[in-house]
């Protein structure tokens, strides 16, 4: 699989040097983050075939069984936390970008990192940042994708709400074209991440949940509003079934929609 992405992406890609496959490993973000400490340079692109400790958003597990895209990316972006708010959105727009190059079809985003399809998920990704005092050292970008998974191959919690790429499209996915885009478009994200008032634009296109009735989980406590945006800074405006409005933050909530995940 290695030699075939390397083969995909245009010669003397930036990000062809340090490419590492596995076939299975607990986590490549965890991974990622211990390499980002010993100084592992920004490109370094780590994917694993399967996961058995895939880790998803709020400490939640990710399936990642074989069959779909595992890949986490080390950039070294030189800013304070506060530029890289937006950072989470900027992937998910390079990888609804990826997608869509390889197979035509364009993922919706529900706020604020899953991937969708027809109301199902199709992948999710977990940005975590390596902080060195008030700086950022590193920020690991993860991404995980269904490929070609059918849906008996998910867990049965799973069977109603995941999908993939293959199920979806009724294509074969060609999986180390899509990791070789995701590359390419992965780096183009990280030359143009200050520009952010444009990629925020893109990613609030591409929402599935902005005008959705959505209930805010925080904890054991249940919210239910209308979500009205979602902001420069990647947090969500909502108003609360008792007329209130106010912003919501990606690392203290999730969002489901009133009628199933969406
Ligand atoms: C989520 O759904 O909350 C985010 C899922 C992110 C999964 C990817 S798969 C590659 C990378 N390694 C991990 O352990 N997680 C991310």
């Amino acid at each position: 699989m290695k030699n075939e992405i390397l083969t995909l992406l245009p010669p003397d890609h930036p990000w062809g040097q340090s490419l590492y496959w596995y076939e299975t490993i607990p986590s490549t973000n965890a991974l990622a983050k211990d390499m980002a400490k010993t100084g592992a340079a920004q490109g370094t692109v780590l994917l694993a075939d399967s996961q058995s400790a895939g880790r998803g958003r709020l400490g939640r597990s990710f399936c990642s069984q074989s069959g779909g895209i595992y890949m986490s990316v080390i950039l070294r972006p030189d800013c304070d936390p506060q530029e890289l708010m937006h950072l989470t959105c900027a992937v998910g727009v390079a990888a609804c970008d990826a997608v869509e190059d390889v197979t035509g079809f364009r993922p919706g985003i529900k706020w604020i990192n899953d991937l969708m399809a027809n109301g199902k998920k199709l992948g999710g990704i977990l940005t975590e940042l390596v902080m060195d005092g008030g700086t950022v050292r590193s920020a690991v970008v993860g991404i995980g994708i269904n490929c070609t998974q059918t849906p008996s191959d998910f867990p049965p919690e799973l069977q109603a709400i995941a999908c993939s790429l293959s199920s979806v499209t009724g294509k074969a996915i060609d999986r180390a074209s899509l990791a070789a885009a995701l590359i390419c478009r992965l780096e183009e994200m990280s030359k143009n991440l200050q520009d952010r008032q444009s990629i925020m634009d893109r990613y609030r296109s591409n929402c599935v949940t902005i005008g959705k009735q959505v209930t805010i989980i925080r904890g054991d406590q249940r919210t239910s509003g209308r979500a009205l945006a979602v902001q420069d800074d990647g947090s969500l405006l909502v108003q609360f079934d008792n007329g209130s409005i106010s912003t919501v933050n990606a690392g203290e909530v999730s969002v489901r929609g009133l009628f199933g995940y969406t």
